[in-house]
């Protein structure tokens, strides 16, 4: 599964390469305070958006927690999962800042590193 996604977000981050990640590189003052709240309203039906660690919500999908903290998260990769529509997911429109604050929002779920990295 997370195989498949890579590939798929691959490709995505090429064709976004020069768009979004450009503006999350420079990205001035994104608000996870307001992407929480897009989260809540569009990806909430299928993902646990809070903060808690738990895994599932319906079926198999990733929790933002568990997402924001796989290995090697970025927010490049991110903007390309979600860019690149997946299979069951509402085709949802962002602007470039709805996107940044989507994002800096499940990157603020992110755990501290462990100590003995
Ligand atoms: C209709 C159900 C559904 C909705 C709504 C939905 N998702 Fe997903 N999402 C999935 C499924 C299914 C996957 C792939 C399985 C997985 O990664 O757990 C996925 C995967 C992802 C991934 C990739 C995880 C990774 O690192 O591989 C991200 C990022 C993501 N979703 C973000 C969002 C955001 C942001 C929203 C709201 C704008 C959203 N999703 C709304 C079903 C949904």
């Amino acid at each position: 599964m997370i195989d498949r996604w890579a590939t798929r977000v691959t490709t995505a981050l090429v064709v976004v390469a020069l768009g979004a990640s450009t503006a999350l590189a420079q990205s001035v003052a994104s608000d996870p305070g307001r992407g929480r709240e897009i989260s809540e309203s569009l990806c909430s039906t299928c993902h646990i958006v809070d903060a808690s660690p738990g895994n599932i919500a319906k079926s198999d999908i990733s929790s933002f927690h568990s997402i924001a903290n796989k290995p090697n998260q970025t927010q490049e990769r991110l903007a390309g999962a979600i860019i690149f529509p997946h299979p069951a997911m509402p085709n949802v429109s962002f602007t470039n800042a709805e996107l940044r604050d989507v994002i800096s929002y499940i990157m603020s779920l992110k755990s501290p590193e462990p100590a003995s990295k």
